[in-house]
């Protein structure tokens, strides 16, 4: 390939985040109300403190108001549901975050499923995942999300490509699926019993690597010219690497994500993307 683009997740998420906090100060001079979200985390996972702490900084800086919670990591299923129950009562929360993975003890689809469905700017409630599914405008999980809205920073067409994605989760795999199949690609979704998951991935115009194993996506998986997606973050011997072995990709494809500042950056600037809709739709605005 002789010309390469990096996508530069960081631009994208900048840009995103410019308009949301312009259209939140806009709203606040006209309703003298602003976006509150509510961050809740279950334990001491070091990762996870760190992205808490990032979304409670970004919040500040779009002019939301942040709630943040802080569970201990014995913290018992009924007292979360009934954190949950209150910040579903309280009128200055458009957006409730629960920090994915809990404790082995909760029960975490029970845990999504109290929240309510106006409020889950994850889009992972059972209903809004049918939303979703059957083609609807709810929202949408915020990683998923984020890789279209670089596709169309970067004007790469979705229709009619053939689209793979390695990986089924429901945070990434299966919501990618649905929303590219919306917007009118060919979907397949390969995992860990696909036969011949090269040979399908070869296939791919656009290849989405969501597995979480580093440099798992090898130059024999990529087609020369296609556009490369990488949702793995995975640390090795202290350094951030993704599912796609970059160095030997960055030869074959049109374009592709870094790790970091690829996709990462986008997904919390889609989350406060969802709270500002979240807020906009509890207003009548
Ligand atoms: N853990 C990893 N990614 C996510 C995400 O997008 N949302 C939540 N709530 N937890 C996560």
């Amino acid at each position: 390939m002789d010309v390469m683009t990096l996508i530069d997740g960081k631009k994208v998420s900048a840009e995103i985040k410019e308009q949301v906090a312009a259209e939140t100060g806009r709203l606040q001079q006209q309703t003298g109300k602003v976006p509150g979200l509510a961050v809740v985390l279950v334990g001491e996972d070091p990762a996870s403190a760190v992205y808490v702490k990032n979304k409670n900084k970004t919040c500040a800086n779009m002019g939301f108001q942040s709630f943040s919670h802080t569970l201990a990591a014995d913290t018992e299923e009924k007292e979360l549901l009934k954190l949950i129950a209150e910040l579903n009562a309280n009128p200055e929360v458009n957006g409730i975050l629960v920090q994915l993975p809990l404790p082995a003890h909760i029960n975490a689809p029970k845990v999504l499923e109290a929240v309510d469905p106006k409020k889950d700017v994850d889009g992972f409630h059972p209903v809004n995942v049918g939303i979703l599914t059957s083609g609807g405008n709810g929202p949408a999980p915020c990683t998923p999300a984020g890789i279209i809205a670089m596709l169309d920073f970067y004007k790469i067409g979705i229709e009619g490509k053939q689209a793979v994605i390695l990986g089924r989760s429901n945070i990434v795999g299966k919501p990618i699926a649905s929303l590219l199949l919306k917007r009118h690609a060919t979907v397949t979704i390969c995992h860990s019993r696909t036969r011949d998951l090269p040979a399908v991935a070869r296939s791919a115009d656009i290849l989405v690597a969501a597995i979480g194993k580093p440099r798992f996506v090898t130059p024999d998986m990529v087609k020369e010219g296609a556009v490369v997606i990488d949702v793995g973050i995975n640390r090795v011997d202290g350094k951030l690497v993704g599912d796609v072995d970059f160095e030997k990709e960055v030869e074959k494809a049109a374009f592709i994500t870094p790790v970091p500042g690829g996709v990462g950056p986008m997904t919390i600037a889609m989350l406060m993307k969802n709270t500002l809709n979240a807020f906009k739709k509890a207003n009548n605005l």
